[in-house]
């Protein structure tokens, strides 16, 4: 078993802090995003890993390496556009071989174990295992329709979902993903879904088989999810590392770097990154800020890298 991690994505709902740094090496609890990932899979027994990188790649490879410091394997290919999950991870084919692997999106993290899912994958003799997890609202994911314990019909992103169950960003796959990929077409919005490539393998009659998920699971792409991971992650809702300077009343869910220096009145839910200088005559809310700051009142709601007077 083998793990891909697609991490080509522009992380734009997170610009412009993702411009400078890509959104798979952001620290949520002090921990680079991709780290969680990392720990899952070695937890799943997987020691190779290739990361589907994109414009991303150089900053990605030094601040990676070859895995060692995580205890694996690291390889690396890249998807010059991100033309979507089934794209993208048609670039790992060479290093999956015939092997079985799991896919897992960059920007997920769960709080309980997948390593089950895998052993559920290998005992079932499916194609393929997808990670579902019941959601209120699944409009924003891939949904699937299960019927006696299988799969039977997957929709990426429907207006009208006809199930409840949201693909939660973790699937398991035999070597018949290989076998779909070149047939498929682009879809309504331009990609190539994986959520396609599945059905394609539904309708080829191999197996397809739900691992349902009871745990958290976030998805880390935007500001606020950012925010709701970090506040869970940390337990408290604040983490402030021990080299940082911090002169503010602190409220909420707030994270704060290594090297960082800050004066301000209050900060409330925010996150302000490694090395940062901050200087606010007033309080800051509902912000990410990398860089440096000097003002006089108020920050709320700020996405901010480089500096700012
Ligand atoms: O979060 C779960 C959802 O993830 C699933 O329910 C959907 O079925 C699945 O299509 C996906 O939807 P998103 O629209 O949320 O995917 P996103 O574009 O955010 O990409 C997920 C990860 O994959 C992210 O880490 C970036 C990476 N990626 C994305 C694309 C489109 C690539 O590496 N290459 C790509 O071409």
């Amino acid at each position: 078993m083998k793990g891909v991690i697609l991490a080509a994505g522009k992380g734009s709902r997170l610009y412009p802090v993702t411009k400078v740094i890509p959104k798979p090496l952001l620290p949520i609890a002090n921990k680079p995003t991709l780290e969680y990932a990392f720990d899952q899979l070695k937890g799943c027994g997987i020691n190779e890993v290739c990361v589907v990188v994109g414009e991303n790649e150089g900053v990605m490879r030094d601040a990676l390496g070859d895995g060692s410091q995580f205890g694996l394997s690291l390889s690396y290919v890249r998807q010059n556009d991100p033309k979507g999950l089934a794209h993208a991870v048609g670039f790992a084919k060479e290093f999956v071989g015939g092997d079985d692997f799991v896919l897992y999106l960059g920007d997920a993290i769960y709080d309980q174990p997948l390593a089950p899912f895998v052993v559920q994958f290998q005992n079932s003799g499916a194609a393929n295992l997808n990670l579902v997890k019941e959601v209120e609202d699944p409009r924003r994911f891939g949904v699937a329709n299960v019927e006696n314990g299988r799969i039977v019909k997957l929709v990426e992103k429907p207006a009208e979902p006809e199930s409840n169950l949201a693909m939660a960003g973790m699937y398991v796959f035999g070597p018949q993903i290989w076998d779909v990929l070149p047939d498929l077409q682009p879809s309504g919005r331009g990609e190539y879904e994986i959520t396609d490539a599945i059905q394609m393998l539904v309708d080829r009659g191999e197996v397809v088989v739900p691992g349902v998920y009871e745990g958290s699971w976030f998805d880390t792409g935007t500001l606020d999810s950012f925010l709701a991971t970090t506040q869970f992650l940390t337990g408290s809702g604040q983490l402030v590392d021990e080299s940082a300077e911090v002169d503010a009343e602190l409220v909420g869910c707030v994270v704060i770097g290594p090297g960082v220096r800050v004066r301000a009145k209050r900060i409330e839910d925010s996150v302000i990154l490694a090395d940062a200088v901050v200087e606010v005559d007033g309080e800051i809310s509902g912000s990410l800020i990398a860089g440096e700051v000097t003002r006089s009142g108020d920050l709320s709601d700020v996405i901010l890298h480089g500096s700012m007077e």
